[in-house]
């Protein structure tokens, strides 16, 4: 499918129209950020990971009744994907402290957490993503109550789904961001699944393999991404 004007470019990817009004393709760029845009880099070869491993996990989760946005791999680094109107939330899960819980709390990082814990931050570079809850939502309308509800709902069984499959590849899911949107009157997930986006510990030594080498300049990033993908591959 050929890709038609680009709609919209964030930080780490691009999203182009189609031929077809249903659906866009997402490009996964090596660029990245961190700390609301303020450190600025590239990992090489990072988009090529995150569009791979994006479509797998999108792929396992559905074969579980997960619904997303994601259709096929085009190449290396395109997926088509249905065309959603992403809800300004940003959706983040953990099962162990580390980032900004650790920081917020003064939670040391690596504890294990005795519940998942769920939060939701607004999608705004200006705010700086602040931390939001429910009432936030409702009083921004960033979405209906119901909406809302789904979203849980879907985390905690992303979550459940995620880290068994990662725990089998000896990999700790952390903790994880979500993107959903509305496609259809529908909310299904959408967004990418990838180092960026989690913090993915070795499971026997807790080293880190996602996105906090490049934030905390622990070097060996690229290194670290290939050999997530790779284990996710299996
Ligand atoms: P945090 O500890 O910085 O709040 O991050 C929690 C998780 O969310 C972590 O896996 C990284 C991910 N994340 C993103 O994907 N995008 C972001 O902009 C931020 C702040 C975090």
């Amino acid at each position: 499918m050929k890709k038609l004007a680009m709609i919209y470019e964030g930080k780490a990817k691009k999203v182009y129209k189609t031929e077809d009004e249903s659906k866009f393709i997402v490009y996964f760029k090596d660029d990245a950020t961190a700390f609301n845009g303020f450190k600025k880099g590239s990992v090489a070869e990072k988009g090529i990971v995150n569009n791979q491993m994006s479509a797998i996990l999108f792929a396992v989760l559905a074969k579980k009744g997960v619904k997303n946005h994601f259709i096929e791999l085009i190449n290396e680094r395109e997926m088509l994907v249905k065309a959603v109107n992403i809800l300004p939330i940003e959706v983040i899960v953990r099962n162990i402290a580390a980032g900004l819980l650790s920081k917020r709390l003064g939670i040391e990082e690596g504890t294990v957490l005795n519940t998942t814990v769920l939060e939701f931050s607004y999608k705004n570079d200006e705010l700086g993503d602040p931390l939001i809850n429910e009432d936030h939502i409702r009083i921004l309308n960033l979405a209906k109550d119901k909406q809302v509800e789904i979203i849980k709902s879907y985390a905690f069984q992303i979550n459940s789904i995620l880290k068994e499959y990662f725990l089998k590849r000896q990999i700790k899911l952390v903790d994880f961001k979500l993107e959903f949107g509305v496609c259809q009157g529908e909310v299904i997930l959408a967004d990418e699944i990838s180092p960026d986006t989690c913090r993915l510990w070795d499971a026997d030594t807790d080293r880190k393999m996602d996105k906090d080498r490049f934030r905390r300049d622990l070097g060996r990033v690229e290194d670290a991404y290939k050999e997530v993908l790779s284990r996710v591959m299996k």
